[in-house]
């Protein structure tokens, strides 16, 4: 008895119509003046997004693509990455560097916390012929965010490292000025804060990467930013078929974001986090993450005690339409995560902070009721 359900997982995210409209307009022929000067242009407005001057491509794949072009292109076997394991996804992430034969230097760090610049500068120092610093900025299976970013990022660069960031979970939803920041190589993708549908990769690439990645010479041929290079430079065109259609949805979904503000954008993320972290709380659940370094994009709660994670999630979706993710591995059952991602707006703040409170009082939670709108409410008066 309801209409289409409101997706709030960590990605895909909700899509607004003028990007679905975009995406079904006829195909091109991806060879011809029309995608070429269409193709310059997303590229130009996806460096904004990224706030760097560095070479920006699009990849026709999900994020994973993103960071298996990192893996290929930049290091030679047995080179070694420095890479804190906090989650799921950093652990992927050192996978995908190991399947390229390179000497990952894990740093072990207990998931709900975040690597900090003290782990990243004492294993710098016990391995200073490492080549590269790799960091997940927001780790999506835990909802934790690196703060420590801008400094890691420094602390690579003065012992001449490059760093690898998969900012996929974060791109356009946190403070992420690639060049301010000295990010070598950021990964994004498409269906996260962007808040188009998924198929995408995005990657930025540094003149230091660039000089590693001449000397490397990348070992996928798909992935292979030299060619990348080589085609936008020469023909201006990708080398591979790119998914037109979804290049499309994404050019909309940049214009958007920068007619509106890439920084009012991103402040959007800010506040809804502020309110989602203070509803809840105040309906006594807790975090995965700890406070330091809660993400803004990612809401990782805690199930309560006594409640299964998996009829909770069912109730959300089955009563209220709303879709939340459970977690990863062992933690699957016991938090649940919720995306605050990309259209962002006060009608999904409150529909999802209502729907929990009811949840967990048909579930049998001891709550008073509407503690979390109420304070919610002051909040989101700021989201215009
Ligand atoms: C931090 C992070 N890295 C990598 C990925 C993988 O991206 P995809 O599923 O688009 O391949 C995700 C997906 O959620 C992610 O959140």
């Amino acid at each position: 008895m309801s209409t289409h359900n409101l997706l709030m997982i960590p990605g895909p995210t909700n899509v607004s119509q003028r990007v679905y409209t975009a995406m079904s307009k006829p195909l091109i022929n991806h060879r011809g003046e029309e995608f070429r000067k269409f193709y310059i242009s997303l590229l130009e407005n996806l460096k904004k997004i990224f706030q760097t001057e560095n070479d920006v491509f699009v990849l026709t794949s999900s994020g994973t693509g993103g960071v298996e072009c990192a893996a290929s292109n930049i290091l030679l076997p047995n080179e070694k990455i420095i890479v804190p394991v906090f989650g799921t996804f950093s652990e992927r992430f050192s996978e995908a560097f190991k399947t390229y034969g390179c000497n990952v230097i894990e740093i072990k760090i207990n998931p709900g916390d975040a690597p900090l610049l003290e782990h990243i500068e004492d294993t710098i120092r016990k391995n200073p012929d490492a080549k590269a610093v790799g960091i997940v900025y927001n780790e999506t299976s835990t909802g934790v965010t690196v703060r420590d970013l801008p400094k890691i990022c420094e602390i690579a660069k003065n012992n001449g490292m490059i760093t690898i960031v998969d900012a996929i979970s974060i791109l356009a939803g946190d403070d992420l000025p690639v060049d301010k920041w000295n990010i070598d190589v950021c990964i994004g993708a498409s269906q996260k804060s962007l808040a188009a549908p998924p198929g995408l990769a995005l990657i930025s690439v540094s003149k230091d990467a660039w000089k590693l990645i001449e000397r490397a010479k990348p070992r996928s041929d798909y992935f292979n930013l030299i060619k990348y290079r080589e085609y936008r430079d020469k023909q201006r065109e990708t080398p591979f078929t790119p998914a037109i259609n979804l290049f499309y949805a994404l050019d909309e979904a940049i214009k958007m974001i920068l007619e509106y503000g890439l920084e009012k954008w991103i402040e959007r993320h800010k506040i809804s986090s502020k309110a989602y972290y203070l509803a809840f709380s105040s309906m006594g659940l807790s975090f995965f993450a700890k406070e330091y370094c809660r993400s803004n994009t990612v809401i990782a709660i805690n199930v309560p005690n006594g409640i299964s994670g998996k009829t909770f999630r069912e109730l959300l979706l089955n009563k209220y339409g709303i879709v939340v993710a459970s977690g990863f591995g062992e933690l699957k059952d016991k938090i649940i995560r919720i995306g605050n991602m990309g259209i962002i707006n006060a009608r999904n703040v409150l529909t999802v902070i209502s729907s929990i409170e009811s949840s967990l009082y048909e579930l049998g939670y001891n709550i008073n009721l509407g503690i979390g709108i109420s304070k919610a409410i002051p909040i989101i008066k700021d989201l215009k």
